[in-house]
């Protein structure tokens, strides 16, 4: 009889995996210990698989604390964490709208927490990996402080090491347009990114256009801007960021800037330096 029972299967050991998962869970409890304030009345979520673990942080806080808050989503994936953590779901445009004066810098949020592709040593990103950049920004925008939660792989000397473009979020009439634009900049073999696999068709966005991913050399640090060439397809972070988002029939470009000077993009970051964890 004893031949009729098969031996029990070992459970595969994926130690790299749990590595990567208790690093991410690691980075979304110190980001929420770290920069959630109790007071904190409006707090933006981002996307992506680490911001899972800001959201559990933030779910085992007193309920006191938290009935408080509002959290506005980048996205509907977003949104469903938030859901179903039965925290308080707040549209961005209906954020807006709970503010009748004219707030200083569009600074609606106290904070937003949000996951990223890439961070070079400047807290500049590469986001967009799950095609959500553009409610990303637009969040971002609108926050105090923007705390970027990323573990040990996503730190890079300069960005575009190991993510493979940048990505764009394109109106789909512009598409083709906006990717031979981007050839004219110097990168290489730019494309729209395709559906899961087995699926024809491009990818989709919430906000119903396509997105391009545009490889191009590893970008310098905005503090090299000597060592800058075009023609080579050399850029900084900034320059390269807002010639494409120049481009007409670009939504949102998947550069976040990290930098704390005057420029526009600082009061993106809410005039706050922006923080890593
Ligand atoms: C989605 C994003 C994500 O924040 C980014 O892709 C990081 O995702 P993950 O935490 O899964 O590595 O920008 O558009």
């Amino acid at each position: 009889t004893d031949n009729l029972v098969e031996p029990p299967v070992p459970t595969p050991v994926n130690t790299a995996g749990d590595l990567v998962e208790a690093a991410k869970r690691a980075a979304g409890r110190r980001a929420v210990e770290d920069y959630l304030s109790p007071e904190f009345r409006y707090v933006g979520i981002g996307s992506g698989s680490t911001i899972k673990y800001v959201v559990e942080a933030i779910a085992d806080l007193p309920r006191d604390v938290t009935a408080k808050m509002k959290f506005v989503p980048t996205g509907s994936q977003s949104r469903a964490l938030i859901r179903e953590a039965k925290l308080t779901v707040l549209a961005i445009d209906d954020l807006v709208l709970e503010f009748n004066e004219r707030v200083p810098g569009q600074q609606y949020l106290d904070v937003c927490f949000d996951g990223a592709d890439e961070v070079d040593p400047e807290l500049n990103c590469i986001k967009g990996g799950g095609a959500c950049h553009y409610q990303e920004k637009l969040v971002a925008k609108f926050s105090k402080q923007f705390v970027c939660v990323a573990d040990y792989r996503k730190e890079v000397p300069n960005l575009l090491t190991s993510w493979v473009g940048i990505p764009i979020e394109v109106q789909p009439l512009a598409t083709e347009a906006v990717r031979r634009e981007l050839l004219l900049l110097g990168s290489k073999k730019p494309f729209v990114r395709s559906g899961l696999p087995g699926k024809a068709g491009s990818i989709v966005t919430d906000n119903g256009n396509n997105v391009i991913d545009a490889p191009f050399p590893p970008l310098l640090l905005n503090s090299q801007a000597d060592q800058m060439d075009p023609s080579k397809g050399l850029w900084t972070v900034d320059a390269l960021a807002s010639r494409i988002k120049a481009i007409t029939g670009v939504l949102e470009v998947g550069v976040f800037s990290g930098h704390t000077g005057p420029e526009a993009l600082q009061k993106g970051m809410g005039g706050e330096k922006p923080v890593k964890v």
